[in-house]
């Protein structure tokens, strides 16, 4: 069901000199940062040859990553986005093998602009999993 990987998301708690370290240390392409509203987050993207990475950042009071860097306060590896072909037949599937799908079930749209779904980590290895349409 799953193909290719499409990006490593990282939550760290300085947006600003995460993508100056993966930037000018790293000497990878970083993309300018996007704030995400409905997902309550911004976003930088950085291209690698093989995948992407994707920097968060808190954005707003309700930030779904705020008890993660309350938790990680130097930063740490927040999800893994794997494509799907179809992915309200992914979702489909993966409730009736018995996985969670967070929120309200229904794909949002994601920082791509293609829909996506988030997967309970205690289903999956502790990992926190989304997924995008290819
Ligand atoms: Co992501």
């Amino acid at each position: 069901m799953i193909g290719r990987l499409n990006h490593v998301a990282i939550a760290v708690p300085d947006l600003a000199a995460a993508a100056e370290q993966y930037r000018g240390t790293l000497g990878a392409h970083v993309r300018p940062p996007q704030d995400e509203p409905a997902h309550g987050v911004t976003v930088v993207f950085i291209d690698l040859p093989n995948t992407k990475i994707e920097l968060l950042a808190p954005l707003g009071a309700a930030s779904p990553i705020a008890g993660f860097l309350e938790k990680n306060p130097s930063g740490g590896i927040h999800h893994i986005c794997y494509e799907v072909a179809d992915i309200l037949a992914a979702r489909d599937q993966l409730k009736a093998a018995g996985a969670r799908v967070l929120g309200t079930g229904e794909p949002k749209i994601g920082a791509h602009g293609k829909p996506v779904l988030f997967l309970h980590p205690k289903d999956f290895t502790g990992c926190l999993i989304e997924l995008e349409q290819e």
